[in-house]
C-alpha cells in the first residue's frame, strides 16, 4: 500500500518522488525502483537498509524481540505446536486443522524414504568430509532423481517438491552421519513421529534399536520449531536468487545449505563448541573476553549477538528453557564445557562491552549445548540447522514463485579502472 510519498533532491536533477510501503506491522519503505529511471542506483552492502522481497511469512521485531511466523509468536509455536505443523503453518498461511494436519504428516511420511540408488553418491565422499559438504553435494543430487516434479510453473509440482524436501531430509542427515561413522545407515520409520525418527536413523542400529526418549525427541522438534525460519537471512536470500533464476528446488536448497555453512551464520553452533574447546577452561575466560573486545583481534564471541535481534533472542529464551530440560533429562551435572558455557552467558549478560552493544546469546549457544548433549557431534550441528531451516526456504521459494518476479540483480558501484587498452606481453612491467 502506498499512500505516502519521499522525495529525493539530487543535486542539479529535478526532484524524484518515491513512494512510501506500508505493511501490516513493522518499519515503513521507500520504493526504489523507479529511480533507475534517473540513471542512479542506491548503494547498500550487507542490506543493511534494504527490503528485497514483500512477504507474509515471518515477521521480526528485533528491537522488541519478537519473531512472529504467520502472525503467531514462536513462543506459542514452540509450547502449543508441533514441528510439521508449523511446517504446513509456513507452507500454507494457516495451521491445520486435525483432517489437515493428519493428511499432511501421512503426506510427509510417504516421502521419507530416499531413492536406493542416491546411497551410492556417499561413496564418492571421504569418510572425514565435513557433513555439511556431503549434504551440499546429496540434496543438489535429488534433482537428478525426481523429474517428476521440477516444473517450477506447476503449483503441484512445487507442492510435491515441498513435501519431499520436508520429508527427506532427516534421512539424508541421519546418512550423512551413519556414512561418517562407517555405521549401516539405518531406514526410516513412520511408526514414529517426526523428530523420534531422525533420532532413531541417528542413533540406532540394524542390531540394536533403543527406544527414543520423549523428553529427548521434544527438544529434537523444539530446536526444528525455532530453526524453521527467520525471514529474508543471508541462506533464505540465496534460495529466493537462486529460485529467481527459474533454478530446481532441489538446487535452490543446496545453494541455501551453502549459504548457511558460514560461521556468521548456521555454522555459529558448531564454532561455539569449537570456541569453548579453544577456552578450554574457566581459568581463560578473561584472556578471550579481552580478545573478543579487542578492535586488532578478529576473534568473536560466538553464539553473541544477532545481525537484527538488537535486545534479546526469543528464539533463546525458549532453547536456555530446552536446555535446562535436556541437560536434567540425561543427568548431566558438572560438565566442565558446560560450565565454561554458563559463565561465559553471565560475563557476556554483566560486562558493559556487551550490554552497550546489546549482544545477547542466541539461539546458536544453547542449540550447541543441547545438542552436544543429546550426542550429536559438533560438525552435525549446522547439519540439524539445514534440516529445519529447510521448510522455510522452501516456503519462500514458493511464495516467490507464486506471484509475479524477476531475476535477483544487484548492480555495484564500481571502483575499478576504467577502459584501457592490453598492451603486448613484451611491453609490460
Ligand atoms: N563478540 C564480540 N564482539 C561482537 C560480537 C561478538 N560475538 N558480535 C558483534 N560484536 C561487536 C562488533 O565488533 C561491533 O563492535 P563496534 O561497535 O565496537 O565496532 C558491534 O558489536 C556491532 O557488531 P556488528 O558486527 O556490527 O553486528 P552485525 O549485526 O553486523 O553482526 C553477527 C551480527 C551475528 C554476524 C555478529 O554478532 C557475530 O559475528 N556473532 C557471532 C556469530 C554468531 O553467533 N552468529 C549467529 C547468529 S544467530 C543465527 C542466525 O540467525 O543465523
Amino acid at each position: 500500500m502506498a499512500d505516502k510519498k519521499a522525495q529525493l533532491i539530487i543535486e542539479g536533477a529535478a526532484p524524484v518522488e518515491l513512494p512510501i510501503l506500508t505493511g501490516t506491522v513493522g518499519p515503513d519503505v521507500i520504493d526504489v525502483r523507479s529511480l533507475t529511471s534517473t540513471g542512479r542506483f542506491t548503494f547498500d552492502p550487507g542490506f543493511m537498509s534494504t527490503a528485497s522481497c514483500e512477504s507474509k511469512i515471518t515477521y521480526i521485531d528485533g528491537d522488541n524481540g519478537i519473531l512472529l511466523h504467520r502472525g503467531y509468536p514462536i513462543e506459542q509455536l514452540a509450547e502449543k505446536s508441533d514441528y510439521l505443523e508449523t511446517c504446513y503453518l509456513l507452507l500454507n498461511g494457516e495451521l491445520p486443522t486435525a483432517e489437515q494436519k493428519a493428511q499432511f504428516v501421512s503426506n510427509v511420511k510417504n516421502h521419507t524414504m530416499v531413492h536406493e540408488q542416491l546411497k551410492t553418491f556417499f561413496n564418492g565422499f571421504r569418510r572425514d568430509a565435513h557433513p555439511m559438504a556431503v549434504m551440499c553435494g546429496v540434496v543438489g543430487a535429488l534433482s537428478a532423481f525426481y523429474h517428476d516434479s521440477l516444473d517450477i510453473n506447476n503449483p503441484q509440482h512445487r507442492e510435491i517438491s515441498a513435501v519431499r524436501l520436508v520429508a527427506k531430509m532427516p534421512t539424508l542427515a541421519a546418512m550423512v552421519y551413519k556414512y561418517s561413522m562407517g555405521q549401516p545407515m539405518m531406514y526410516p520409520r513412520n511408526d514414529l513421529s517426526y523428530a523420534e525418527n531422525f533420532l532413531h536413523m541417528m542413533f540406532n542400529t540394524p542390531c540394536e534399536i533403543k527406544p527414543i526418549s520423549p523428553i529427548l525427541a521434544k527438544a529434537m522438534d523444539r530446536i526444528f520449531i525455532l530453526h524453521a525460519d527467520h525471514e529474508q537471512n543471508a541462506s533464505t536470500s540465496t534460495v529466493r536468487l537462486a529460485g529467481s533464476s527459474g533454478a530446481n528446488p532441489f538446487a535452490c536448497i543446496a545453494a541455501g545449505i551453502a549459504a548457511l555453512w558460514g560461521p556468521a551464520h548456521g555454522g555459529a553452533n558448531e564454532a561455539v563448541l569449537t570456541m569453548l574447546d579453544e577456552i578450554g577452561d574457566v581459568s581463560n575466560i578473561d584472556t578471550f573476553i579481552a580478545k573478543a573486545k579487542d578492535k586488532n583481534d578478529p576473534f568473536k564471541l560466538m553464539g553473541f549477538g544477532h545481525r537484527v535481534y538488537k535486545n534479546r533472542d526469543p528464539r533463546a529464551t525458549v532453547m536456555k528453557q530446552t536446555c535446562d530440560e535436556v541437560l536434567k533429562e540425561l543427568g548431566i551435572k558438572n560438565d566442565p564445557q558446560l560450565e565454561l558455557a554458563m559463565r561465559l552467558e553471565e560475563i557476556a549478560l554483566t560486562d558493559p562491552y556487551f550490554i552497550e552493544r546489546s549482544l545477547y546469546p542466541n539461539v546458536d549457544f544453547y542449540s550447541g549445548i543441547i545438542l552436544k548433549a543429546i550426542g550429536i557431534p559438533t560438525s552435525m550441528f549446522t547439519v540439524i540447522f539445514a534440516l529445519a531451516r529447510t521448510v522455510g526456504w522452501i516456503s519462500h521459494w514458493k511464495e516467490m514463485l507464486s506471484s509475479p518476479y524477476k531475476i535477483g540483480r544487484p548492480r555495484q558501484l564500481y571502483t575499478g579502472y576504467d577502459s584501457r587498452d592490453v598492451s603486448k606481453l613484451e611491453d609490460r612491467k
